[in-house]
């Protein structure tokens, strides 16, 4: 075996998948135009571009789930027009969905082997399928999960795991990463990128989707930037800056993150005393003042949802209290132009022993969630953006119980318009609009609602660098007017530019809150991992961190 003891010069790349002039219409609307790129053995390449652009598209027509209407592809030299993604995966062209793609229904073993469960005469090899789905895990540092949970009790964060390990299979040549990482902390994401750097080294070729400038700066070989369904920009990634990125995106410099002063708060509008569920939440108490952000850090199954289920009334607490407290400065709320203000309201405190008994009971007290997860709590896909916008707040909309159509038309062009949401009209069924768009709808339909507390679980998820400016300044806006926001939120630099304070939560228990001027990243991480190694001996540890109701509550979760 010759060995090469010197390094030498790499060979020139051979293209592994060239595209050509690829487009798509969805019916007379044409989304992706004349794209040409070729995709390099052991590259990543990053696929750029703001909210609407194509990259899903362009993702989806590589992977087999929707065909090109224009252009062909070539996969090593031959002609390559998967119809299906199965179709595409026995090329071992593979793709971790912005949607995730997994059944919920099915166990988390199930749903990693799925279309190669292991079976002798018919019968399902259990034990060799958990086996499987344990080595499969671990590539991940999910040993912890147990393969036989099914994946509707598992976070959003841990499915996304769960999705982008299924993927992770030794015949894969192109490995397609739509936003993985949107919903990731900073441990989860070094996994990945472990993984991706085994991948290459292999000769993989990665195609990485993400509005994480800095991920892209790390892991990405070249950047490839898609402006309206147009290719405008192939790139080495060396010596570009995230600025000089974000203006070939957008066409503009966008600042994103300015440092602010602490905002002033004003009287305490919801106190939450000792509220727990089982061991997802243990016993947090926090207090929130009219106009301030509260942020919440933590680990992907640190319990940061399961608070803010918890806060929201959407799972129901075993102990502890939320109390909101209305009061006359309230009125000074003027929300969008032609909506009426809230009621004057005295000095009221709204008391919920164990939390609030469902969401109608905390949005009656004021509160407001923005969710994470759009497709199964944000959003009717099938609806159209107008429909889904206003959903929260019908009496803003009519008058008399009657709905007034200008009124609506009205409300709802401002939304668009302020969150530049890309979309035909406000008739646009909501499930055609890109990913991060339909974030915006999950946002707008709070915009005009006057809550008194907000709170926002990954409110930019998936939103590209401009529309989260403009989110920013909303948040800002709320703010100003008097309402109290709670922000989960994995991304640290979002939080620290946005947030005036920031809790960080750790095994189910809040481990810190720093004062604006008192965090820094190592600060922040190093009390996110505080709990972990505790929580590693418990039972629970294996539990899903995040039950979807009261009976998937893990058992051990409800003594
Ligand atoms: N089924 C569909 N019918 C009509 N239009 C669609 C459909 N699917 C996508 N589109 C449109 O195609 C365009 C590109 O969407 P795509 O999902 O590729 O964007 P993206 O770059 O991935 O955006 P994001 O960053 O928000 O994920 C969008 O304008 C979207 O509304
Ligand atoms: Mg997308």
């Amino acid at each position: 075996m010759p060995s090469t003891p010197t390094t030498q010069p790499p060979a020139p790349p051979t293209p592994l998948l060239c595209i050509d002039a690829v487009g798509k219409d969805y019916s007379a609307t044409t989304v992706l135009d004349g794209v040409t790129l070729a995709l390099n053995a052991g590259e990543v390449l990053a696929l750029t571009g703001e909210n609407g652009a194509g990259k899903s598209t362009l993702s989806k027509i590589v992977c087999g789930l929707t065909p090109a209407t224009r252009g062909g592809m070539r996969l090593a030299g031959q002609t390559f027009a998967p119809a299906t993604r199965r179709e595409a995966e026995q090329h071992g062209v593979r793709m971790v969905m912005q949607e995730l793609g997994l059944v919920p229904t099915l166990t988390v073993a199930e749903n990693l082997l799925l279309g190669r469960l292991p079976n002798r005469a018919g019968w399902l090899q259990r034990e060799v399928l958990h086996a499987a789905a344990r080595t499969q895990l671990a590539k991940i540092g999910l040993e912890s999960i147990d393969p036989a949970t099914p994946v509707s009790q598992l976070g959003i964060g841990q499915q996304q795991m769960v999705e982008i390990a299924r993927n992770l299979q030794d015949d894969t040549r192109i490995l397609v990463l739509d936003e993985p990482t949107a919903m990731l902390t900073p441990r989860e994401t070094t996994y990945l990128f472990d993984q991706i750097a085994r991948l290459t080294a292999r000769g993989v070729a990665i195609v990485y989707v993400s509005h994480r400038l800095e991920e892209l700066r790390r892991i990405a070989d070249r950047a490839a930037v898609l402006r309206d369904g147009r290719l405008v920009d192939v790139l080495p990634m060396a010596g570009l800056s995230e600025d000089d990125l974000v203006r070939r995106m957008v066409g503009r410099s966008v600042n994103d993150l300015d440092h602010r002063p602490r905002r002033t708060a004003g009287a305490v509008v919801m106190e939450v005393s000792g509220i727990g569920r089982g061991t997802a939440v243990q016993d947090v108490s926090l207090s929130l003042r009219a106009g301030e952000v509260f942020g919440v850090a933590g680990l992907v199954g640190s319990g940061r949802t399961e608070l803010v289920r918890l806060l929201f009334g959407a799972d129901r607490a075993d102990r502890g209290s939320v109390t909101v407290h209305g009061s006359d400065s309230d009125k000074k709320q003027p929300p969008v132009q032609g909506v009426k203000a809230p009621k004057a309201t005295k000095s009221v405190a709204n008391k919920a022993d164990k939390g609030f008994a469902s969401p109608l009971a905390a949005i009656r007290a004021g509160i407001g969630l923005v969710t994470e997860d759009r497709k199964s709590q944000g959003l009717l896909l099938a609806q159209p953006i107008r429909i889904n916008a206003t959903l929260s707040d019908w009496s803003a909309v009519s008058r008399g119980g009657w709905l007034q159509r200008a009124l609506e038309h009205r409300l709802v062009q401002g939304f668009v318009r302020t969150l530049s949401i890309r979309c035909r009209s406000g008739e646009q069924p909501v499930g055609q609009l890109s990913g991060g768009n339909q974030q915006k709808v999950v946002f707008a339909r709070w915009l005009h609602r006057p809550v008194r507390v907000l709170l926002l679980d990954e409110p930019t998820r998936g939103v590209d660098v401009g529309a989260r400016a403009e989110i920013y300044t909303e948040l800002d806006r709320m703010a100003d007017e008097g309402r109290a926001l709670l922000m989960v939120s994995s991304d640290l630099r979002e939080l620290m530019a946005m947030a005036d304070r920031i809790g960080v939560m750790s095994a189910g228990r809040l481990v810190a809150v720093f004062e604006r001027g008192e965090w820094s990243e190592q600060s922040l991480l190093a009390a996110a991992f505080s709990d972990m190694a505790g929580r590693a001996t418990e039972p629970s540890a294996a539990a899903p961190s995040s039950s979807r109701g009261p009976s998937s509550a893990p058992s051990s979760a409800t003594a």
